[in-house]
């Protein structure tokens, strides 16, 4: 590898894999290839900006022209897929653009990169294309059942890279990252929204009961996941990366609330999520065998991330107006009864 075009990495954890992988591989060029929707943000990239092995280029992965013209320009040899559309939520309000970029982006992606020749695709994917999981943990021959059209989108882009591989004997690997949180996270997800919102003294809105239970993953940990399957995946396997955390919504928003030192009385119990999935949990023992292990624990990592928002207010309140507050109206202006 030399020359990695690293696309969706100026989003939350596309973005900490691209200062990682500048520090680390000072040998490698670093090309991120972004569209800059809502959540692309290139304060994301600030920390890298002046490295000489770092490269920004804006575009977008469904379109053929811009992908080729990218591959060509740097003479890429490897990709790593953030590109997505990522959260639930809008999914349900908004599913076009879901299959727009995580199923034909997808596919342009691999179309362009097996003509150019490319060595190695990887794929990050998501623990949600195994559906809800009611006991034990997923492993990564299980069967996809996803329930969410953001699921099931991302579920679509795994098929086509496996086809690629089958088809073309493409060299891929695809990773299935559990919930991750961190630094950067745009606030529409649920730790940087009730961080930020708690920090105001507004109302958190709790879906249903809160029992949900999501396995929670420092990004941190997320990012070396992806560079040992990047580096030491077998060619068309698939690697679960799991915080191996598996905790209750309202677990984790209490814990992140006595760590600010604001009342539990701020959680509102709202309607619940259509479709919600109550559980996901997954064994990471496939990617554990090459060599990754988890450089953190739970609570150092929440409070790692609840100083970073509070440290970081300039981040996230320059988000928070516009195109976010459009959102936020829609998506809990009646949940909450409020503005
Ligand atoms: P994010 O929403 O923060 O960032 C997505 C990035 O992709 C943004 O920078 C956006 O501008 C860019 N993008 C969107 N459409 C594009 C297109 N058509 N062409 C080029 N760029 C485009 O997402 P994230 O939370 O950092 O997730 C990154 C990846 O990791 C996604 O593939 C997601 O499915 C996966 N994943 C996320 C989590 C999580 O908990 N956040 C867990 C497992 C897997
Ligand atoms: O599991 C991996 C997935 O984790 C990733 O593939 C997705 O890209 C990422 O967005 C995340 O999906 P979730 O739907 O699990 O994350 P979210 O932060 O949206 O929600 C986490 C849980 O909190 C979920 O059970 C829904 C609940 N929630 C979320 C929001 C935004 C609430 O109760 N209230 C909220 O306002």
């Amino acid at each position: 590898m030399k020359n990695i075009l690293v696309t969706g990495a100026a989003g939350f954890i596309g973005s900490a894999f691209a200062r990682y992988m500048v520090a680390k591989y000072p040998h490698y060029t670093v090309v991120v290839f972004d569209k800059l929707t809502y959540a692309g943000n290139l304060d994301n990239l600030l920390p890298i900006d002046d490295e000489d092995n770092y490269r920004f280029e804006r575009g977008d992965i469904a379109d053929r022209e811009a992908v080729r013209a990218v591959l060509k320009k740097y003479d890429i040899d490897t990709i790593i897929n953030f590109a997505a559309e990522s959260h639930v939520d809008r999914s349900i309000l908004a599913p076009d653009a879901f299959v727009h970029t995580d199923v034909v982006g997808v596919y342009i992606l691999l179309d362009e990169g097996h003509k150019h020749g490319i060595g190695r695709f990887l794929q990050v994917s998501t623990d949600e294309v195994y559906g809800d999981i009611h006991s034990g943990l997923s492993v990564e021959g299980d069967n996809f059942l996803p329930n969410s059209p953001y699921a099931a989108s991302k579920a679509g882009g795994e098929l086509m890279v496996r086809a690629y591989h089958i088809t073309h004997g493409m060299d891929t690997v695809i990773t299935r990252g559990s919930n991750t949180f961190g630094p950067y996270q745009y606030p529409e997800k649920l730790l940087p929204l009730f961080i930020t919102e708690a920090l105001d003294d507004r109302p958190l809105p709790l879906y249903g009961d809160g029992k949900q239970v999501r396995d929670w993953l420092f990004v941190e940990d997320h990012v070396t996941g992806i560079d040992v399957a990047l580096h030491h995946g077998q060619s068309g396997e698939a690697y679960n990366i799991a915080g191996e955390n598996q905790q209750t919504n309202i677990d984790v928003v209490r814990a992140m609330l006595d760590l600010l030192g604001k009342p539990h009385s701020l959680i509102k119990h709202v309607e619940d999520r259509k479709g919600h999935d109550r559980r996901y949990a997954m064994d990471a023992a496939k990617l554990r065998a090459l060599g990754w292990q988890r450089g953190s624990s739970f609570p150092e990592a929440l409070k790692a991330t609840v100083d970073w928002y509070v440290q970081n207010a300039w981040w996230w309140r320059k988000i928070k107006s516009g195109e976010y507050m459009d959102y936020y109206k829609r998506q809990y202006a009646d949940r909450l009864g409020d503005r």
